[in-house]
């Protein structure tokens, strides 16, 4: 008798990343050193079906990225499109590029959710690490009109070895700002930020010290904003759930169309990934290569496969495997358990002692 294999569940969101373009050129960002042009990027109707097969499939958030998603003057068009096909729509942004009239446009279309990136507390700071002059007094007065407009706001900080220190006035200015949530997130070291990773390890004492603030004002900030925290993969003993499990929770999907189990899936060599217009979004979903290569539990290698948490983080991440260790299937060498473990800590802590280097900018537009 045929066995029905189950039904495997629907993401909860996509990303959907219009564009790499950007105006700022953070030495961290995610985005890959190949950045793709505005010549390969798909048109509006290419995005309204991925939205369309997105609702029919179940999944329930749209989070709209980049580079700089208000790059695109279709933007409008797909929240309100989403929101028409019940999606909540969440716009990830820079925010430079942003003015009342624009983002009262994106509200009228359904936006329900903006996350501004702040690259620092001071203006000198954080147009340095941005690489973008008048950036940071643009993002405060667009996280202003945010919450005038009735949105919910969570402000990104993401911190490292050269803004550290300004972590105390960071969590003051969201509070400030009227933030719902605060996301603070250690660098992690994908794309640019993997060839910037000497400039930005934080020492051990930075990494201690932040930990111990971010627990002292989550108690007294208590629920007037809510404080999530992602710590610094190499300081770690136990690898993060990434991505939620490859393949269990997001999909994202690059400007150029292809589907991707993450956003750094891509330098794992061998993976096959389908574009959202040659396959039903559901089928590449459910029995794509790229996402059955790390699904569930059957590809991990030991120690994963006999750990008794292989099942709440899924082996960690695999593209830091890949990027760490060579070899994708390897077992995060975040992890105390894994061969690699003390080397790279040895290696976190022996770069963030170097004097810090320049930064290596990203740069496209
Ligand atoms: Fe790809 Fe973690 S970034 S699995």
């Amino acid at each position: 008798m045929n066995q029905i294999a189950p039904r495997i569940a629907p993401p909860f969101a996509v990303m959907a990343e219009l564009t790499h373009r950007c105006p700022l050129q953070c030495p961290y960002c995610s985005n890959p050193l190949e950045m793709l042009k505005a010549r390969a990027e798909r048109d509006t109707a290419f995005w309204r079906g991925v939205i369309r097969e997105a609702a029919e499939m179940g999944v329930l958030q749209i989070h709209f990225s980049g580079g700089e998603p208000t790059l695109r003057s279709d933007l409008a068009e797909l929240i309100a499109y989403a929101t028409e096909q019940g999606l909540y729509a969440n716009l990830i942004t820079s925010a430079v590029l942003l003015n009342e009239d624009k983002l009262a446009s994106y509200a009228q279309a359904g936006l329900g959710h903006v996350q501004i990136s702040l690259q620092g507390a001071d203006a000198e700071t954080a147009d340095h690490i941005g690489h973008y002059t008048g950036a940071h007094k643009k993002k405060l007065e667009v996280a202003k009109l945010v919450t005038k407009l009735g949105l919910s706001l969570t402000i990104n900080a993401v911190v490292h070895r050269q803004n550290l220190e300004q972590l105390p006035r960071i969590i003051d200015l969201a509070l400030q700002l009227d933030a719902d949530r605060l996301e603070i997130a250690h660098v992690q070291y994908h794309g640019w930020a993997f060839a910037n990773r000497a400039a930005l390890m934080p020492t051990r004492a930075q990494f201690e010290a932040a930990n111990a603030l971010v627990d002292a004002r989550r108690e007294d900030i208590g629920a007037r904003m809510q404080i999530d925290y992602v710590v610094p993969d190499y300081y770690a003993d136990l690898p993060k759930t990434c991505m939620g499990g490859w393949g269990q929770k997001m999909l994202n999907i690059a400007p150029d169309g292809r589907v991707l189990p993450c956003h750094a899936a891509e330098t794992i060599p061998g993976l096959v990934f389908s574009r959202a217009d040659e396959l039903p979004l559901s089928e590449i979903w459910e029995g794509g290569h790229a996402f059955n290569k790390f699904r569930g539990t059957s590809w991990m290698q030991e120690p994963c496969s006999s750990c008794a948490l292989k099942e709440v983080d899924w082996g960690g991440c695999r593209c830091q495997a890949m990027a760490i260790t060579g070899d994708a299937a390897a077992t995060d060498p975040v992890c105390s358990r894994s061969p690699r473990h003390d080397a790279m800590n040895a290696m976190a802590a022996a770069e963030a002692q170097g004097a810090p280097h320049e930064f290596k900018w990203r740069r496209i537009l």
